[in-house]
């Protein structure tokens, strides 16, 4: 049953590595952030278009690894029609289930974004998964710099 589900997971990582959602830019963006990771040099760009404090379309350019941009893709997927507020919770709550702080899976609150809790088992691969998520962060809070996993 347990093997069943590592190959749900890791098959739901490879299709969004393969076909990622939401690769394309938001011409007029609201918030526009470039995310960096220093040690493999992979770097993101996070577009999102707001509707008051609501997220109504998010979208992603850059090139990473696989664990980065299914994670890229899932977060754009899972934040629209998300508030602000909302979103920030979910950064935590992943956060919390990427770096090991909570090791029950909060299932109802991350959903699909479960796929990625066993980077917590590979420190090296952590940054991989919240890349996108320190992106998003820092767009969510307007600052419009590029942001980096160190
Ligand atoms: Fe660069 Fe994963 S190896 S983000």
């Amino acid at each position: 049953m347990f093997e069943d589900l590592r190959d749900l997971y890791q098959e739901v990582i490879f299709d969004h590595n393969r076909n990622p959602r939401n690769f394309r830019v938001i011409d007029n963006a609201d918030r526009k952030v470039e995310g960096f990771n220093p040690l493999c040099g992979d770097r993101l760009t996070l577009f999102l278009k707001m509707s008051g404090d609501t997220i109504d379309d998010a979208s992603f350019q850059g090139s990473g690894c696989a664990i980065s941009t299914a994670s890229v893709s899932l977060m754009t997927e899972i934040i629209k029609g998300k508030t602000e507020a909302e979103a920030e919770a979910l950064f935590k709550t992943f956060h919390d289930m990427t770096t090991g702080k909570t090791e029950e899976l909060q299932l109802e609150a991350i959903g699909k974004l479960a796929v990625l809790a066993g980077v917590r088992d590979y420190p090296a691969r952590v940054k991989c998964a919240t890349l996108a998520w320190h992106t998003l962060d820092a767009a969510l809070k307007n600052e419009v710099a590029s942001v980096s996993t160190e």
